[in-house]
């Protein structure tokens, strides 16, 4: 069985993704990371991240592979860990022009439809394109307001130029972006994280929650 939780940037998708899966017992699988290492890679090697065909002969002769669990998703390429470099401003700003061709996204599918189930998957369009008969679906919502508030935790002097950094990644990001039309769609505005999985823990069907 999967269990599909899409949303928008920092609207909490990874913790609420990694509390459900470890509720469940199961591993979660964060698609935005195998995104994050294709961009890393490509800019590792100088390779211009608008050439899909160069990129994509790139990432075939340098497998990635993706280890999903319920703690933290970790990504390798051969015996290499490259977790740790994936959130830098650098991937950050490339990842959007990765996530836009068409070809990085068919190479994401195909390693994300080969891992094993069951798993909790996270990203964008999860429950859209890549596993349309998930078991269940959720789609994750709030203000870019809130969002940049959480973001800064203790810096709110940081929150306009946040706010206005995911008003942009929204706007990047909103092709792959739509909650699915059978996705339960959760304002996380006013909820606190463990608020969040209790929501979606409470709207799983039985066969999920006793699997
Ligand atoms: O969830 P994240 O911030 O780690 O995602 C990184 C980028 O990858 C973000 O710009 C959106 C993109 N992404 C996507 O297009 N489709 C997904 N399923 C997951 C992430």
């Amino acid at each position: 069985m999967i269990v599909t939780i899409d949303g928008v940037a920092a609207s909490g998708k990874s913790s609420v993704s990694g509390g459900v899966a470890r509720a469940l017992g199961v591993p979660y699988v964060s698609s935005g990371l195998l995104y994050r290492a294709a961009t890393g890679l490509g800019l590792e090697a100088a390779v211009d991240l608008h050439d899909a065909p160069a990129l994509l002969s790139h990432l075939q002769s340098h497998p990635l592979r993706l280890e999903p669990l319920a703690a933290g998703n970790r990504v390798w390429q051969g015996g290499r860990e490259l977790t740790g470099e994936l959130h830098s401003t650098r991937v950050d700003r490339g990842v959007s022009v990765v996530a836009a061709l068409p070809e990085v996204r068919a190479w994401v599918d195909a390693q994300l439809r080969a891992l094993p189930s069951p798993f909790v998957a996270e990203g964008r369009d999860m429950g859209t394109n890549v596993f349309p008969r998930a078991g269940a679906k959720f789609y994750l919502t709030a203000s870019p307001h809130i969002r940049a508030v959480r973001r800064a935790q203790e810096r709110p002097e940081d929150v306009p130029a946040i706010e206005a950094a995911l008003v942009r990644r929204d706007e990047l990001d909103r092709v792959q972006s739509a909650p699915a039309p059978d996705a339960v769609v959760i304002d996380t505005g006013p909820l606190t994280l463990d608020g969040v999985i209790q929501t979606i823990l409470a709207q799983l069907p039985a066969q999920l929650t006793s699997a």
